[in-house]
């Protein structure tokens, strides 16, 4: 990272603050000795102009829709890997070769069980239990398994990986069945990781699952599309959480609570959501576009808008076009693709949105392929944390190597409470 310096200038004093450019020119005020230097924090809610580390995990470009993991550009990598692989680039920073890949796949077939205590849990949600509520909490409980792997030394953290990668399929799937009251379908060795997870979720002992080849490639394609996002909500969550010194299940549990909301990873099933309302209204597009418009409503497009990229989230791009081909390949009619697309047309036909950058998100067209494979509404946020995984795994693992600048993360504030007061005793209260 190449050095040069800004100039900043407080009550007659000047200060220089070195500039830093990454390796794909994005660039930097470093601030790291601001308040001991001028006594001043800079104010930044919601972290939009702050930077929270250095990484070598992933780059994006939000103004010219960029996404790349480790260097490679997410077109390539969703047309031509498999998840597996995507997951161990972003682990180990390079693509695996023939030998490392069928290793990794091996270990994950090993580790593809959850502790047969475990699946008691199950009895005791709720019916109606939320599948991300319940995923955070085995994923937390899983520490208590497998103390030994929890990742917290310096020890070969591919084996703790795959073991926690493996298991979220099991955790999401024996959690669905569990909700439909049918009989746990158990990982197969002889089956890949994405046909590994669907078999679990779909076969049933009257009737058997097709693992179709399309519905794999697809699964693949789109857990690949999830995979990492730099510091968003959830990762800079499990970065936070494991900065403290946290173990990786616990920290990844924090992450899972905060994908699940509706502005994050939650916003794919609010998509479907607010389709389903418009179908329901008789496609009444105008209210709804009217009512995201009003500042004083709080309904928002979701699937719409992004922090960083200002243009089309080249995720959505992908999504979009495997939409239209999944669900020809599977016949599917799904009138919501419909009203999806005439949406996103008003929208960017819409001064609101063209003004203020607003376009389709990775949420936008995802749920209606999930919807296409079975895969129930209030599990697509499960689907992005399976997903999102491997990314969130190899944060936690980039802070918790980094022995030069790895800190507990504590921001600051700007008080704007009642200045220093005497202490009334409760007989003066009146
Ligand atoms: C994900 O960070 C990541 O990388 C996240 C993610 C990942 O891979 O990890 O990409 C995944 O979370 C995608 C985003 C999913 N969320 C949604 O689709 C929810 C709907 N979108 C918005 O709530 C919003 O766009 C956010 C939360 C995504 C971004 O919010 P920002 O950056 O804080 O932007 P903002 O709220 O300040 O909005 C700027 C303006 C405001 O209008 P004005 O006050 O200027 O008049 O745009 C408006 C907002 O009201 N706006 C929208 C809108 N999104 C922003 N208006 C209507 N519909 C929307 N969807």
């Amino acid at each position: 990272m190449s050095e040069k310096h800004a100039t900043l200038s407080i009550e007659g004093q000047t200060y220089q603050l070195p500039l830093i450019t990454g390796s794909e020119g994005d660039k930097a005020i470093d601030i790291r000795t601001l308040l001991r230097d001028t006594g001043y924090i800079t104010l930044d809610s919601g972290y939009m102009n702050t930077g929270s580390c250095s990484s070598n995990i992933t780059f994006l470009d939000g103004q010219k829709g960029i996404l790349n993991y480790r260097g490679y550009a997410i077109e390539e990598l969703a047309e031509r890997c498999s998840f597996v692989e995507v997951a161990y680039l972003l682990l180990i920073g390079e693509l695996p070769t023939r030998d490392e890949l069928n290793s990794f796949r091996e270990l994950l077939a090993r580790y593809a069980l959850i502790h047969e205590d475990m699946i008691h849990f199950f009895d005791h949600f709720p019916p109606n239990a939320s599948p991300m509520s319940i995923l955070s909490t085995m994923v937390n409980t899983l520490c208590n398994y497998y103390p030994e792997m929890s990742g917290e030394s310096d020890e070969d953290m591919l084996p703790v990986a795959a073991r926690l990668l493996s298991k979220i399929r099991t955790i999401a799937a024996f959690s669905y069945k569990k909700s439909v009251g049918h009989p746990l379908v158990y990982p197969r060795y002889d089956l890949s990781y994405c046909g590994n997870f669907l078999n679990m979720m779909f076969d049933k002992p009257v009737k058997p699952y097709v693992v179709l080849p399309e519905v794999v490639a697809t699964l693949n394609k789109l857990l690949i599309l999830h995979a990492d996002h730099e510091q968003n909500c959830s990762t800079s969550t499990v970065r936070l959480v494991g900065s403290a010194g946290v173990n990786l299940y616990a920290s990844i549990s924090a992450g899972v609570s905060a994908l699940w909301g509706p502005l994050h990873g939650g916003a794919n099933q609010a998509v479907i959501e607010m389709l389903e309302a418009i179908h329901r209204d008789n496609n009444d597009f105008e209210k709804y576009i009217k009512k995201a418009k009003d500042p004083n409503d709080r309904f928002r497009l979701s699937g719409f808008g992004h922090r960083v990229y200002k243009t089309f989230d080249p995720r959505a791009t992908i999504i979009k076009q495997a939409c239209e081909q999944t669900l020809k390949a599977l016949n599917v009619n799904d009138p919501l693709l419909e009203i999806a697309e005439k949406l996103e047309e008003i929208a960017r036909n819409d001064d609101y949105f063209i003004k203020r950058n607003l376009y389709p998100n990775v949420d936008f067209y995802s749920g209606i392929i999930y919807r296409a494979m079975g895969i129930p509404t209030n599990m697509f946020t499960v689907m992005f944390a399976m997903g999102r995984l491997p990314g969130w795994i190899s944060h936690w693992q980039e802070m918790m190597q980094d022995t030069t600048d790895r800190k507990i993360g504590r921001p600051r504030q700007i008080y704007t409470g009642p200045a220093k007061r005497p202490f009334v005793p409760l007989h003066e209260r009146s």
